[in-house]
């Protein structure tokens, strides 16, 4: 046929005036001309081959070309496949890519079993070797089904008004693997390893050097909620973040923000007295809980953004459901690539995520703008002022890009808001049950500031109430 005849030219070299039919999609027959044949064969994989080689031996050497295969060696179609050849190099590159494939997909489930279950295995065999046990790993879960049905039966624990005896309804786990394995043990957050200290003198080690404490690769959820703040950050990035935040956090600057906190707190108490005045004496019961979150979100939004309080607090309303969706997810098996599936959970977390992102920019941005001497007062003002670099001189590198103040902006709304919150109920709990301590704070209180609303000064002369 036309390929073998054509092969049969090449190897001699000759020069040819044989035609080679190519045929159209309807199957009419087209004559051409071969042109004078060029000295070599240039295959598709740019190898360029001395056509006075034998072909025997170019065929049989080489790794496309097969003998019933037409070859075009024309001077002006070099670079152009004919259809066998193609054909055939479209099946080795085929080939080049499954074998690819087929490599990562090996290297990765030899990395996952690694993960998955030699690590684990081995940690255990090493930990229970110096006297340290916990419960058994699992596949994918680690200790994590379990963790959540201790959870689930805790919720449903009443305690006592007067009981103090709190882990085994907060944190269940820890309560029960420590009595069970001891004051140390292990166990698994899925298949990251967690190990348990109570000594404080161990803590102390520690915490007292990067290296002995590393911190946890954050779930998805976590990673959005804090960005990479402060409470995630590591070694030199640490540093470099915690330079640029400690300034807005000196007494100071805590002392000047008191004015504002002291302003949300009396709005807060005249809300209470607007309620009780509309009850007309029948009393009224308030959930100290959501007023203290409310107050701490209305004092973080404050004092951290200042003048753009209201799009402030579109980013922390933004910023709650967020955090909703890490703690449901806290404890949920996280299978590889889930975080980057359009599940309902994720789809929710991008567009909360843009929407944080996108309020903080413009915030940002219009303070970048305003081109005057100092950012602001708030927090996100002396986080701004101390990455300059136009007006103090070379900061080197200390300072952080738009991101990473984005990511501290994170981190302040959810370090700063559920803690205070959960505190102040606590205390109102802990004042409400114990009605003697409330004398004895009211009278210090009553001494140090009178019917004033107390300001730093004032607030550093209790005693007590810092006890
Ligand atoms: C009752 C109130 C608070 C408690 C009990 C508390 C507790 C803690 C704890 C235990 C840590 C260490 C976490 C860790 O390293 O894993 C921490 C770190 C941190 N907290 Fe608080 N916090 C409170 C209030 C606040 C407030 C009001 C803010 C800011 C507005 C804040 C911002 C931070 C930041 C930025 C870190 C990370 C510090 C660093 O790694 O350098 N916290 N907090």
């Amino acid at each position: 046929t036309s390929s073998r005849r054509f092969l049969r030219l090449t190897q001699t070299g000759a020069h040819t005036s044989k035609p080679c039919i190519r045929r159209d999609k309807h199957g009419r027959g087209r004559r051409r001309q071969w042109p004078r044949i060029p000295s070599t064969i240039c295959c598709p994989l740019q190898i360029i081959h001395d056509i006075s080689r034998p072909l025997d031996q170019l065929l049989s050497t080489h790794p496309v070309l097969k003998p019933n295969m037409m070859l075009c060696v024309c001077k002006h179609h070099t670079h152009r496949l004919c259809g066998r050849q193609r054909q055939a190099m479209m099946e080795y590159a085929g080939k080049v890519v499954w074998s690819l494939l087929a490599l990562g997909l090996v290297s990765w489930a030899w990395r996952a079993l690694a993960a998955l279950l030699w690590r684990p295995l081995a940690l255990t065999r090493r930990f229970a070797k110096q006297g340290v046990r916990g419960p058994a790993y699992t596949l994918f879960s680690g200790s994590l089904k379990e963790i959540r049905a201790m959870n689930t039966a805790a919720r449903k624990m009443v305690l006592d008004v007067h009981s103090h005896d709190t882990p085994p309804k907060v944190l269940p786990h820890y309560h029960t693997w420590s009595s069970q394995y001891g004051e140390t043990f292990l166990y698994w957050f899925g298949k990251q390893p967690r190990l348990c200290i109570s000594n404080p003198e161990m803590a102390k080690q520690v915490l007292s050097k990067f290296v002995f404490y590393k911190k946890e690769t954050p779930r998805p959820f976590l990673l959005s909620l804090l960005g990479k703040g402060l409470v995630l950050v590591e070694g030199l990035d640490w540093v470099r973040h915690r330079r640029v935040v400690s300034p807005a956090f000196t007494m100071d600057k805590l002392k000047a923000m008191t004015k504002q906190m002291a302003e949300c707190t009396i709005s807060m108490f005249d809300g209470w007295r607007d309620q009780v005045i509309h009850e007309q004496g029948q009393g009224k019961e308030i959930e100290m809980s959501i007023q203290f979150q409310e107050l701490t979100a209305n004092v973080i939004c404050r004092t951290a953004f200042g003048s753009s309080y209201a799009e402030g607090m579109e980013v922390f309303l933004a910023q709650k459901d967020l955090q909703l969706l890490a703690f449901t997810t806290a404890f949920d098996i996280i299978l590889p690539g889930r975080q980057y599936l359009p599940t309902r959970a994720n789809l929710r977390k991008w567009r909360l995520d843009r929407t944080v992102r996108g309020k903080l920019k413009s915030i940002i941005q219009r303070r970048l703008d305003s081109n005057s001497s100092s950012y602001g007062n708030d927090l996100l003002g002396l986080m701004m002022d101390a990455c300059r670099t136009d007006s103090g001189g070379s900061q080197g590198n200390l300072t952080l890009n738009m991101d990473e103040i984005i990511d501290e902006c994170k981190t302040f709304f959810f370090a700063g808001h559920e803690t205070t919150s959960h505190l102040l109920t606590w205390t109102m709990f802990l004042l409400g049950s114990n009605p003697q301590w409330q004398e004895r704070l009211r009278e210090e209180v009553l001494r140090e500031c009178g019917m004033q609303v107390p300001d730093a000064d004032m607030l550093s002369k209790l005693k007590l109430v810092w006890y």
